[in-house]
């Protein structure tokens, strides 16, 4: 038996007025490469709500490179119309500081134009202090623009981050398909800029949720006690999606869950989860411990890997009662695809604080619905001097950190049922964002952006980091590309994932939990 009981919580008025209002962009133009679906489902309602907030300085403007042959105008209105909701006079003024400059990628005449264009933008904005550049291009276009932009001057390297104007370059992912192509083109990064003007995105690093893993951990003193061996049973990490590939079908078919999901959003979880408590809030003090566990991480080698990992792909099922195809119906993926959809991996880290604690990583489309959460499952009593009836057993604590939706912190834990006898069962003391603060309404995005306009790098991925958490997948995606799965598709649509899963964590005496 589970109860709920939600914690009263009173919240100073103070901290519900927007803290980031301390923030304001350093004045810039921001260059976005790209006009594609990034660009009008994340970045333009991103900077529109910066906007909103007050936090783009009034020395603000957006340069977008495209290949579509716009002007200013036309590309204002397609921007407009692409917008779900909007604020006409928020777009007015927004409107005024968006432009455009059809160009090819790959031609350096493009690149004297967009320096023309550039001069001409600066020359608008007196107290211009930077230019910050997106890649908001399919991958295979990142090495090109980087050293287009290094040869034509436009993008100079420059060595002290405390020189004015300011350069920087945001690089969304995926970096790299692999450790080797992932260090070819931190090699490229680097003839060219400087670590400190480098952004590598994962926009899961933007979410509150996952940011208030560190405050959670490192503001309180009372889970630091308890945060090892001695007391933590497991650990699972789970990212489940309701969606199918949707139209990435091309791109799902080259990258597989490992690439799209743990090399990235599952291993920076678990780095959050699992880090020593950095010495300063900066980026470098973050990231030196997050490298510290990715190095830490058990390499897992061909002859265990059936002990470590188990995958799967989704069949025909049904989500919320409806029909949906499995995914080798999907569009651009072949009939006999071997693409995994899902995966679920046991990573274990070489440390004092973890040593011989698994850490569970699942993450799949199809599954029933959309949740993402870290759950800390604690040891159980070594002793239960209560009565148990046959068959009950007492449930171990969990702590579980609820990243979307429904964001918040449960701890379980047993109580006694009222009565004359005594009976246990399990209940949640339950903290939601929501009814703590009002829905969470500020997108990755915004605050990723903003962290970029004032040079405040501990929500990017270091070139180390990246290099780092490519070694840990690897060796399993190399495993699973050479073996040829006879058992496609093996969980349907809507499904919590393959059987296989179930039995592959019921070895190591654990079970999945059901996500809330
Ligand atoms: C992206 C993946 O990085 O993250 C997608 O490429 C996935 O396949 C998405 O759907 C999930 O992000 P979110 O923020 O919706 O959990």
């Amino acid at each position: 038996m589970t109860a709920r009981a939600s914690l009263a919580i009173a919240i100073p008025e103070a901290a519900r007025t927007p803290a980031t209002a301390l923030r304001r962009a350093e004045p810039c133009t921001l260059v976005i490469f790209g006009a594609g679906d990034l660009l009008h489902r994340k970045l333009i309602p991103a900077l529109l709500h910066l906007q909103s907030d007050g936090l783009l300085s009034a020395d603000f403007a957006v340069l977008v490179v495209g290949r579509g042959r716009l002007d200013d105008d036309s590309f204002r209105t397609e921007v407009r119309s692409a917008l779900e909701t909007l604020d006409e006079a928020a777009w007015e003024r927004f409107a005024t500081r968006l432009h455009y400059l059809p160009a090819e990628l790959d031609d350096p005449a493009s690149y004297t134009a967009l320096r023309e264009r550039l001069a001409a933008l600066d020359a608008t904005l007196p107290g211009g202090s930077g230019h910050l550049f997106y890649l908001a291009i399919p991958p295979s276009l990142y090495a090109q623009v980087i050293n287009l932009l290094g040869e034509s001057g436009i993008a100079p390297r420059v060595p002290d981050p405390a020189q004015r104007p300011w350069v920087r370059i945001i690089i969304e992912k995926p970096f790299g398909r692999s450790l080797e192509s992932g260090r070819a083109l931190n090699a490229c990064v680097r003839r060219a800029f400087a670590e400190h003007q480098v952004y590598r995105i994962d926009h899961y690093l933007g979410k509150e949720t996952v940011q208030n893993l560190l405050v959670f951990r490192f503001a309180n003193s009372i889970f630091e006690p308890v945060w090892n061996r001695q007391q933590v049973h497991h650990v699972q990490i789970t990212v489940a999606e309701s969606v199918g590939v949707e139209h990435r079908g091309k791109y799902y078919e080259e990258a597989g869950v490992v690439r799209d999901m743990f090399q990235n959003h599952l291993l920076q979880l678990l780095t959050l989860m699992a880090m020593e408590p950095p010495v300063t809030f900066s980026a470098d003090a973050v990231r030196d411990e997050k490298v510290k566990v990715l190095r830490a991480i058990r390499p897992i080698t061909p002859e265990v890997m059936h002990d470590y990992s188990v995958r799967g792909q989704y069949g025909p099922g049904r989500i919320n009662g409806i029909p949906v195809p499995g995914y080798r119906q999907e569009p651009d993926v072949p009939p006999d695809s071997a693409t995994a959809t899902y995966c679920a991996i046991r990573f274990m880290i070489d440390n004092w604080r973890w040593h011989d604690v698994p850490f569970y990583l699942r993450s799949a489309k199809r599954m029933p619905r959309r949740v993402s959460e870290v759950a800390i499952q604690f040891r159980k009593p070594p002793h239960v001097m209560f009565p148990l009836h046959e068959g009950q057993i007492v449930e171990p604590n969990t702590l579980a950190i609820r990243v979307q939706p429904r964001e918040g912190v449960a701890l379980r834990f047993e109580v006694k049922v009222p009565g004359v006898d005594v009976r246990m069962a399990s209940v949640d003391m339950d903290f939601s964002y929501a009814e703590a603060f009002g829905e969470l309404e500020h997108d990755a995005y915004e605050t990723l952006l903003l962290d970029c306009m004032l040079g405040e790098a501990t929500l990017f991925t270091r070139s180390d980091e990246v290099e780092a958490a490519w070694a840990v997948v690897d060796p399993i995606i190399d495993f699973w590309a050479n073996k040829r799965p006879d058992h496609f598709p093996n969980y349907p649509a809507g499904s919590w994932g393959p059987t296989v899963a179930d039995e592959f964590i019921a070895r190591e005496g654990a079970k999945w939990r059901e996500p809330e």
